[in-house]
Order: structure tokens, then sequence, then C-alpha cells
């Protein structure tokens, strides 16, 4: 057994039976350190999200398998949080009970009440939403949502934090608000990271390695970048960064160069026309 704190071995996913089956993953084999903020980056259908799950427990694997801590995983658990791309917040609790509802169940026998109000309070505090706490998710935007999210995936402590494409929804702005906002909890609480990306950018100013997968079907892990950048990570200056540019290039290299997109063989139908936004 390997002494990393997580461990992906051998996983392999098929989805379907007979000639309908679909390999999806093969040979995939990941080891993580605790404190480690790992991204996965690949094109879109590659099995991204199946590693996710399948780490998640959400999904079991068709062979090999996921070790956290010492432990295989076989079902979904605290220790192991996920955050979508769109936010899953139940929408007739308030920002508040919705941290509380994680938080009172995850936490039931370590707190006392007075101890996991003042743990939620802190944690929706940490992602800057302590101005909205009873405010219903309609009535958030949805950089907020997401904010609340990744406090309810923080305040149960979680081994690792799972998160799938977490600002794929977000304006430009908002989302690099949030990514510095990531950075600076992780600097703090040293959270054992895997993040799901499409943005280059994101990935290297965030990571300290790159996963990148090769496409499907049968994807696998192509190349892994260490990203040696110091911290605190500036993207202010990192932007004009000779070794953040090389990284940057590398990435795009594996994605556009080496793993260029098969052109599909028919013609995809014609795009529908954008809808026109609406007048208010
Ligand atoms: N539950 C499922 N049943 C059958 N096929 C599935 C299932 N989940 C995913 N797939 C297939 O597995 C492949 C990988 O899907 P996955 O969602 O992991 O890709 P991804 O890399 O996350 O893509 P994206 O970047 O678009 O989110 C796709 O071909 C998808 O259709
Ligand atoms: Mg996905």
């Amino acid at each position: 057994m390997s002494n990393h704190y997580l461990s992906i071995e051998n996983v392999q996913k098929t989805f379907g039976r007979g000639p309908e089956a679909l390999n999806v993953l093969k040979d995939i084999n990941l080891t993580v350190d605790r404190g480690e903020y790992i991204a996965i980056i690949g094109h879109s259908g590659c099995g991204k999200s199946t590693v996710l799950n399948v780490v998640a427990g959400l999904l079991d694997a068709s062979a090999g398998g996921v070790i956290l801590d010492g432990k295989e995983v076989n079902q979904p658990g605290p220790d192991r949080s996920l955050v979508f791309q769109n936010h899953s917040l139940l929408p007739w609790l308030t920002v508040y009970e919705n941290v509380a509802l994680a938080v009172n169940k995850v936490c039931a026998k370590t707190m006392n009440k007075a101890e996991r109000k003042e743990w939620i309070l802190k944690n929706l505090d940490m992602v800057g939403m302590s101005h909205a706490l009873d405010q219903l998710p309609t009535q958030i935007s949805g950089g907020m949502k997401q904010r609340v999210g990744i406090a309810r995936a923080l305040a149960m402590e979680p081994k690792v934090l799972l998160l799938d494409e977490p600002f794929g929804a977000l304006d430009a702005l908002t989302r690099a608000h949030l990514q510095d906002e990531v950075m600076r909890i992780q600097a703090d609480l040293n959270n054992t990271v895997m993040m799901i990306t499409h943005d280059v950018d994101e990935a290297v100013l965030l990571s300290d390695r790159i996963v990148m997968m090769t496409n499907g079907p049968s994807a696998t892990i192509g190349e892994i970048l260490d990203i040696k950048l110091p911290r605190p990570r500036d993207r202010i200056a990192l932007a004009e960064d000779p070794e953040y540019n090389h990284y940057r290039r590398e990435v795009l290299r594996f994605l556009h160069e080496k793993q260029r997109k098969v052109k599909p063989l028919q013609k995809a139908p014609p795009a529908e026309p954008a809808r026109q936004a609406q007048q208010a």
C-alpha cells in the first residue's frame, strides 16, 4: 500500500454492457499528498467528472479503486465533499440554513449546538457571506451561491475537497475574485483539493500539479505538470512572469497539439440562434 494520502489505483470505468459498452477511463493512476492542490484538465467528455465521481464514491470503478487515508472508498462520505459548477443549495433554506444542514449532520457528535452555530458562521465569514445569512438562494447572485456551496463543503472539514468546475458558470471578474479567495483559504487551511477546470490560467494559478487527461474513449492521464510558482500567487504579477507563461504554454500545447480534438465524422446540426436577452 502506498503512503500517499489519496491514491487512485488502476481505475477503469466502463458504462453499459455488451456491444453498447463505453470504456471511458483506463489505467488511471494518481497519488495525491495531503495539502496538495491538483487540477484536472482535458477536453470535454474525456472523463474528468467520472474520475471525480469515482473518488467521491458516487460511481463504482469497473476495476481498480481509490484509497483515502488508508481506507478504500466505496461509497460517498463526509470525508469527501463535492462542489459542482451549478450550486446545489436547497432553494427553501436560507444561506445559513443550507450550511447548517450539513454541519448539523456531520458535526452532531463532535460539537454542541453553540459550537456548531459558531462554526457555521465562521465558514460563511471565510467566503465573505456573513452579510446574507437570512437570504434565500433565489435572492443572491450566482457567485454568492457558489460561495455558500464552498462554505458548506469546507464546513464539513473533508479530507479531500472535490471541485467540478466550481467557477465555470461565473463571469470572469467574479471568477477571479473567488479564485483569489480559494487561494487564501487554501493557504490558511491547507486542504487537499482536486479541481476540474477548463480554464488554463485557473489551473496554473491555483495548483501544485496539473493532471492532463487524454481524449476518450479509454481516456487516461497523459502528462502531469508540476507548478513550482511560489505562493502566495498574484494574478497581475504573474501575467508577465516567464515561468507562469511557460506552464501555460505547456498546458495549451498538450490540449491543442498533442490532444487535439478529433473532428466528428458527421456534420453537427446547425446551431440554434442565440436567444435574445430579455428586456427589463
Ligand atoms: N452515467 C453515465 N452513463 C453513461 N455514460 C456516461 C455516464 N456518465 C458519463 N458518461 C459518459 O462518459 C464520458 C465522460 O463523461 P464525463 O462527464 O466524465 O466527461 P467530462 O470530462 O467531465 O466532460 P465535461 O468537460 O464536458 O464536463 C462521456 O462520453 C459521457 O457521455
Ligand atoms: Mg465534467
